[in-house]
């Protein structure tokens, strides 16, 4: 569903110039969201939840304003984070625990972040649209965070 112009290949070499200007992982992922929300078509959200001792936070995000705490392992987001999976919601009312933060969002697409095997957080992107989220989707947004990882201290 993004514009035919488009490429993970393409937006991967993005992000990778902009983060290559800072080592901050704060200003990376700020600047890495706003890249993605963008770039990416027919997304309403996205933004990293970053852990805090037991909790995800919210952090820099482009969108509405969202929930500000998660806990691990609960919502999509608490899933993949324990999992150390992505998740990808192709219509997140089956999503059992699903959290409502925007309750226009109807698909959703979850990436942890692990560093040197520690967990830092994640990135969420949700779209109002359902099952917008392609495996390709999935997979060029685990490349876009290896870059974020690998960008920062
Ligand atoms: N829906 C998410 C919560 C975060 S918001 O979508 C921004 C979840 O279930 O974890």
């Amino acid at each position: 569903m993004s514009g035919k112009d488009f490429s993970w290949r393409r937006l991967t070499q993005q992000a990778e110039g902009l983060l290559s200007v800072s080592r901050d992982r704060i200003s990376n992922a700020a600047n890495l969201s706003a890249l993605l929300y963008q770039e990416l078509a027919d997304v309403s959200w996205v933004g990293f939840y970053l852990l805090d001792g037991e909790i995800l936070r919210l952090g820099p995000f482009q969108g509405k304003p969202a929930c500000v705490s998660i806990n691990l392992g609960k919502g999509v987001c608490g899933t993949a984070a324990v999992s150390g999976q992505a998740i990808r919601v192709a219509d997140v009312d089956a999503f059992d625990g699903h959290i409502v933060c925007d309750a226009d969002a109807r698909s959703e697409l979850v990436v942890p972040l692990f560093r040197n095997g520690q967990l830092l957080g994640v990135l969420d992107v949700d779209s109002t649209s359902l099952d917008r989220f392609t495996r390709e989707d999935e997979e060029g947004l685990i490349a876009v965070v290896e870059v974020y990882l690998s960008s920062i201290v």
